[in-house]
């Protein structure tokens, strides 16, 4: 697939100054007209409306965005996807986090709608754009020559659902297992990009697992609800707590024995749904990191109202004195939204609770672009309970 524009898109005034304010997605109504022969995924020349350049993109018409802007005043190639991508790893390599960590997180590494973790030598990539998707061999070609052995598409996330793009999971390039292991700051976890949910591991969270650390003490009981492949729950095992972890997937169920093992500990495994979940006020720490409960704008009521009665659940299960971490990953819950549900729910539990360490937010190597506020979707506390 080529890195040429095939036509030209002109955008509308508010598209124009879109573009200038340095925004990548203009929306399809912000599109007056298109010149030339111009497809979907096509790269496009794009234009205001007196034949002024603004720079190139992907021509995507894809759920409400038109045009993904790549390059601004300037021409799109494939060494300005090089380029970036090695950017946004020396940017990781700086932040000193060792064997794995998302090398590019869409808009924040300047690459809208492209999603690439690293787990060793594994890559694995998550694409929400028709032109990255076409493109895919080409930016896995950058992956393999950065140190990829072997790079795999997750490209079944529920976004792609939700603006119907092809659901597909594969391996693009190189050779050998989809899977390795990965040390967490001493925790060791068994990642497979392929069986795993989304791109194998949920490595947003790594600074919060590792900072549970200092809530738990040895003998400490810990309740780690939608545990996945134990993340938490481990750290908190190494620690020397007495784990229970709760998750209703098969997978979990098999990979957090799997984890235990490989880290000499044991867990306490329940499978099922948290919402049956009947159990006492007797942990000395819950953690409740669950998927995003509001998937989308028009779920938002619903969602809150999940999100409390899960808070509530939760801080009723911790004893007097102990500790709450609470998440959500859904990015149409705000920080303040969260706190505010947060506190309501510690009434509903009937705990004297209190905020400690302000904000949890999503490992750096997630970073947040305040132009495409959506990059930042972690949030969470960290609450005592009287
Ligand atoms: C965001 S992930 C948790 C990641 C984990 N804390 C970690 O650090 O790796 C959410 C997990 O919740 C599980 N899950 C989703 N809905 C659930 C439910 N109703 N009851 C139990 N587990 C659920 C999923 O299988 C998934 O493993």
């Amino acid at each position: 697939m080529s890195w040429h524009p095939t036509g030209e898109v002109v955008v509308d005034k508010k598209g124009a100054s879109l573009v200038l304010s340095g925004r990548f997605n203009i929306g399809i109504g912000m599109i007056k007209k298109l010149i030339g022969p111009v497809s979907r995924g096509d790269i496009v020349i794009v234009k205001d409306e007196t034949g002024e350049f603004l720079g190139e993109g992907f021509y995507e018409e894809i759920g409400s965005v038109g045009v993904r802007m790549l390059a601004f005043k300037d021409k799109v190639s494939l060494d300005l996807m090089s380029e970036r991508i090695e950017k946004a790893l020396n940017m990781r390599r700086k932040m000193k986090l060792g064997n794995y960590f998302r090398l590019v997180h869409s808009e924040s590494d300047l690459l809208p709608g492209l999603i690439v973790d690293f787990y060793n030598d594994i890559a694995s990539i998550t694409s929400t754009s028709i032109g990255f998707d076409a493109r895919i061999k080409d930016i896995a070609g950058i992956l393999t020559k950065l140190g990829a052995r072997a790079v795999f598409a997750r490209n079944d996330s529920r976004t792609r659902r939700q603006i119907d793009l092809p659901l597909w999971k594969g391996r693009i390039a190189g050779e050998g297992p989809s899977d390795t292991i990965i040390d967490e700051e001493g925790v060791l976890f068994h990642v497979d990009v392929l069986k795993g949910q989304k791109t194998g591991f949920f490595i947003d969270q790594r600074m919060n697992r590792i900072y549970l650390r200092r809530y738990v003490s040895k003998g400490d009981k810990v309740l780690d609800l939608f545990s996945y492949t134990g993340g938490f729950g481990l750290h908190a095992a190494v620690e020397g707590a007495d784990v229970t972890a709760v998750d209703e997937s098969d997978y979990a169920e098999r990979e957090i024995a799997r984890n235990a093992e490989l880290n000499k500990v044991k867990i306490n495994f329940i499978k099922g749904n948290v919402k049956e979940l009947r159990l006492n006020k007797e942990y000395d720490v819950v953690i409740a990191d669950p998927p995003a409960l509001i998937p989308s704008i028009d779920r938002k009521d619903v969602g809150k109202r999940a999100y409390l009665m899960l808070n509530t659940k939760a801080m009723s299960m911790v004893r007097k004195g102990g500790f709450a971490l609470t998440f959500s990953c859904s990015q149409f819950l705000s920080q303040e939204e969260l706190k505010i549900i947060v506190i309501k729910a510690g009434s509903k539990a009937r705990r004297e609770i209190k905020l400690l360490n302000g904000t949890l937010g999503q490992s750096p190597d997630h970073p947040i672009d305040p132009k495409h506020p959506w990059t930042g979707y972690l949030k969470g506390f960290v609450m005592s309970c009287t």
